[in-house]
């Protein structure tokens, strides 16, 4: 199989198999707001999906908007964050919507949305994608784990990372880039996990390079301590 087949395939993929989370759209549905997406992935930066869906729908429901958000009482905010930690998140989100108000609207693009106050180079690729259907290189945690072993990356984390970024962009595709890299979360939350990976399961096993080998698990390889 060539790499060429490979968002394809991850896309068909997706199509069958994607997780059902709040603030997504299902495949092929039209985009979440980007409003929702960037709260959805503020609040996931350091947060596991389990822990954040009960407050991205108590956040949606109270500031439905990011016009109701920018009105809101600061601390209203925080003690509806409480609970989330890493406040400092709480306090750029408010910053950022304030700021989002003031200019008229999201940025759609990831320089732009750069200039948000707590919008760092994933989030900003992955509200890029995901809202605006921009063609952008999402890595996350997940994303790093599937793309090395996909290539069998031998450097070790951080090392990496520029390699990994460079692996992953070379596979995006130019449309539905935001479901390709939503599937590439998921395959690495439900079946390219750390540990014992569902290999039997996954649409790329054919193309990937710790299968051949023999021992996914190995990657993505660890600094000597
Ligand atoms: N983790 C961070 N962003 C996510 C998303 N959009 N879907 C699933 N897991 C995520």
């Amino acid at each position: 199989a060539s790499d060429d087949d490979i968002p394809a395939r991850l896309l068909a993929w997706y199509d069958r198999h994607a997780r059902t989370l709040p603030w997504r759209s299902p495949p092929g549905a039209a985009a979440p707001e980007p409003y929702r997406v960037w709260l959805s992935e503020v609040m996931l930066q350091q947060t596991t999906t389990a822990a954040v869906a009960p407050y991205y729908a108590k956040f949606l429901a109270r500031w439905p908007t990011v016009e109701a958000l920018a009105a809101a009482d600061d601390g209203d905010v925080m003690a509806a964050w409480a609970g989330l930690g890493y406040y400092s998140r709480a306090r750029n989100l408010l910053a950022a919507a304030r700021m989002v108000v003031e200019r008229g609207g999201f940025p759609d693009t990831e320089e732009g949305l750069r200039q948000l106050p707590g919008v760092g180079a994933y989030i900003a690729a992955a509200v890029a994608a995901i809202a605006f259907g921009r063609r952008a290189v999402v890595v996350d945690a997940n994303v790093e784990r599937v793309v090395s072993r996909l290539f069998a990356i031998a450097e070790p984390l951080p090392a990496s990372r520029k390699a990994i970024y460079e692996r992953t962009g070379a596979i995006t595709p130019a449309s539905r880039a935001g479901d390709f890299a939503q599937a590439m979360m998921d395959l690495g939350a439900t079946v390219c996990t750390p540990r014992e990976p569902r290999c039997l399961l996954c649409p790329l096993s054919a193309d990937c390079a710790a299968r051949a080998e023999g021992e996914p698990g190995r990657y993505p390889v660890k600094a000597a301590k």
